[in-house]
């Protein structure tokens, strides 16, 4: 679906609609690119800060594109106490970004979620929606250098 099928779906003027819209929008996008905001604004009469405002709240909107490897990172009850906080650190660390960025060689994007519903085998994250459980610093360090490498190939 283009962009432009997007707007089609929604009325103008309305700003009721701004949330979906926005889903709608990073679903064809990948993301909420500046000229899209920009356009959501001006379909539903609303301020350009109001669209970002609302943007930059909500953490399911991204405002960058995603890194080709996505590390979703569980933060649910059993993992953060399983350690899924030093995973966490551990994996910013590695990749010299913070939680929600992506690294400037466009290779990965760190996200946190909640509950994966992998509670038995925590502290879990994903890498493109494979799971991988039962994590200390030294195998997601292990783990993410086999990416690394991977993707130099
Ligand atoms: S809390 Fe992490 S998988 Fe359930």
């Amino acid at each position: 679906m283009e962009t432009q099928q997007v707007y089609q779906k929604y009325p103008e003027n309305d700003a009721s609609v701004l949330i979906p819209l926005l889903q709608d929008i990073q679903e064809v996008c990948g993301y909420l690119p500046e000229e899209e905001i920009h356009h959501v604004a001006q379909h539903t009469k609303l301020p350009v800060s109001r669209v970002y405002g609302v943007a930059t709240f909500y953490n399911q909107f991204r405002l960058n594109p995603l890194g080709k490897h996505l590390v979703r990172v569980c933060r649910g009850t059993a993992c953060h106490v399983k350690g899924s906080l030093d995973i966490l650190r551990t994996l910013e660390n590695e990749l010299g970004i913070k939680a929600g960025q992506t690294t400037r060689d466009l290779l990965f994007s760190i996200e946190t979620v909640a509950c994966i519903g992998a509670c038995s085998i925590a502290p879990v994250i994903t890498i493109d929606n494979e799971f991988h459980g039962g994590l200390t610093v030294k195998s997601v360090q292990k783990l993410i250098a086999s990416y690394k490498s991977k993707s130099k190939e």
